[in-house]
């Protein structure tokens, strides 16, 4: 049931697709339907390129493509991800996808070619030391003048005074992540290598769930929370050695869910925090 083989932490099957495209549904609330940060300029004049890397079931690239084409902006969108497992079965005309690992140089017919780049929830999948061949990978790839816009569930996204259960992720995520040599502190580090690369105004910012006026987004950010329980929670209990068996990883998950319930019956709804690093490849980056 849990992948313990793969440097990646999560699955890759159809229930995992349906999470993923749920996620991104409360992700893009959270952000206030700012699938781009607005300093991120979008120009009508020529088609706009975009490429999502690690973009899983291609979800954000579909919604993006989608707002694009209402706002009659041209583009063209490819999504690269390590696995072809998750890619959308229906293609459409203005998506391609390839097989692409983020920490490999890309092929050249891509460098210089991206006005954006975007990159979600590479926390579970890559190394600390993974981070600044990515920046430079995606340097590569992007127009001079391009932007990027990461955007990860960190460390900082988990911080309650008062709520158990966040204390408990937080522990076993810094543990996990600690012992398989990734960075639970994703937005930081992204933002550091992004400076240390010579990107311009890198610009780090946190969106609150309990920010928004969206009446349902309480409870179903606790829900979501619920299904990261039973999926990474669960997994980094069992990769990182703290459980002896996927049974035992799933019935602990199950007991912290019930607490999280429970808690958030009696008012403890913890708010998450979604972090997003928007930086710019400078215009006179040599080509
Ligand atoms: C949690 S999913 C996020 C998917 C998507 N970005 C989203 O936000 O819905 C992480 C994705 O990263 C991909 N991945 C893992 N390691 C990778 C690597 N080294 N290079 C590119 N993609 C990778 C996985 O296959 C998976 O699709």
């Amino acid at each position: 049931m849990f992948n313990t083989e793969d440097k990646y932490a999560f699955g890759r099957d159809k229930k995992e697709s349906e999470r993923l495209n749920a996620q991104h549904k409360l992700l893009s609330r959270v952000t206030q339907h700012t699938l781009l940060h607005p300093s991120i300029p979008i120009t009508k004049d020529d088609v706009l390129s975009i490429a999502d890397i690690a973009t899983g079931t291609g979800i954000w690239l579909e919604d993006v493509s989608k707002v694009l084409d209402k706002a009659q902006v041209k583009s063209y969108c490819h999504g690269f991800d390590i696995s072809a497992e998750q890619f959308p079965e229906e293609k459409s005309e203005n998506i391609q996808f390839s097989i692409q690992d983020i920490t490999a140089p890309f092929p050249k017919e891509h460098w210089n070619r991206y006005d954006i780049v975007h990159v979600r929830l590479v926390i579970a999948a890559i190394g600390e030391s993974d981070y600044k061949t990515a920046i430079d990978n995606i340097s590569a790839i992007l127009k001079p003048g391009g932007f990027l816009q990461w955007e990860e569930i960190d460390e900082e996204t988990y911080i309650s005074e008062d709520n158990p259960v966040i204390w408990e992720i937080r522990r076993c995520f810094d543990f996990s992540l600690k012992a398989e040599g990734k960075c639970f502190q994703a937005s930081a580090k992204v933002a550091s290598e992004c400076t240390a690369a010579g990107f311009l105004d890198v610009l780090r910012l946190g969106y609150r769930s309990d920010a928004t006026d969206d009446p349902h987004l309480r409870a179903d950010t606790e829900q979501r929370l619920a299904a990261i329980m039973n999926t990474l929670y669960a997994s980094l209990l069992l990769r990182s050695g703290q459980v002896p068996d996927g049974e035992t990883a799933s019935k602990r998950a199950g007991e912290l869910v019930e607490q999280h319930h429970r808690l958030c019956a009696e008012g403890l709804s913890p708010p998450l925090t979604i972090m997003r690093v928007v930086a710019q490849k400078p215009l006179d980056a040599p080509l």
